[in-house]
């Protein structure tokens, strides 16, 4: 399978997330090897949408002639398109949010009703496409903080998508918490090897992922000091 990485983090392969990408990646080649790429969305010169709506009637060429014409070849050219990033102020970094604004040539201006809702008729060719939403955040709850990030994800990506969440996840760049990651990045592990060979994640295995690794009350009080 050919797999492209957006890594939104701006830490780059310091990422706390990438902790978590790169454990799914590993079960994801314990089931067979794969083409990954990763591309670290901070270095690439990635302009504004402008909103001249010019690609949704030009057939799909952008105005801006910069990193994402490549951007959007590859990810037409992959089957998996894992969207890595750490939650920020309950969303996508910004350098990621752009990237995913400047996919708008990939849909024509015409809209279709999809259910109770509007959608825009695409003007390239995903249907092979799956997507992956892998986010870690700072706190260690889960709900009244992944929603609107997830929300956002299942609009624009309405089928052949899944999203893991981590939270606690400055746990993974601490040598010393060790001893609960590890196990943690098993269970990603098996979720990586699971979805290669199914395409699918068990949910009890999702929700497994999703909990906090120590008891939220421990993770507040190390982050403020006071253990
Ligand atoms: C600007 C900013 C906004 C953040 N917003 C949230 C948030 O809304 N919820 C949360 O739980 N953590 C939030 N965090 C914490 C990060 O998600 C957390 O540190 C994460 O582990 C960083 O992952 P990374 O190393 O992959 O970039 C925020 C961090 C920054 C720098």
């Amino acid at each position: 399978m050919k797999v492209l990485v957006l890594n939104g983090s701006p830490k780059r392969e310091k990422s706390d997330t990438m902790h978590v990408t790169r454990a799914f990646l590993e079960g994801m080649n314990e089931a067979g090897p794969q083409e990954i790429h990763t591309v670290h969305v901070i270095d690439r010169h990635i302009e504004y949408c402008t909103g001249c709506f010019a690609c949704m009637h030009n057939g799909g060429t952008c105005v801006h002639d910069d990193d994402m014409r490549e951007i959007l070849n590859e990810i037409l050219d992959s089957d998996l398109l894992i969207w890595s990033f750490p939650l920020y102020a309950y969303g996508m970094p910004a350098p990621l949010k752009n990237l995913l604004d400047r996919t708008l040539p990939l849909s024509s201006m015409t809209m279709r009703k999809v259910g109770d809702r509007y959608a825009h008729v695409g003007q390239a060719d995903v249907s092979k496409l799956r997507y992956l939403m892998i986010c870690g955040c700072g706190f260690p709850n889960s709900k009244h903080n992944f929603e609107p990030a997830v929300a956002q994800f299942q609009l624009c990506f309405r089928s052949r998508r899944t999203v893991v969440t981590v939270p606690e996840s400055p746990m993974f760049s601490a040598p010393e918490a060790a001893a609960v990651t590890g196990p943690r990045l098993e269970l990603v592990k098996r979720a990586g090897k699971q979805y290669a060979e199914s395409g699918e994640i068990d949910e009890a295995l999702l929700a497994e992922i999703g909990s906090p690794m120590i008891p939220e009350e421990i993770y507040a009080a190390i982050v403020n000091g006071g253990v």
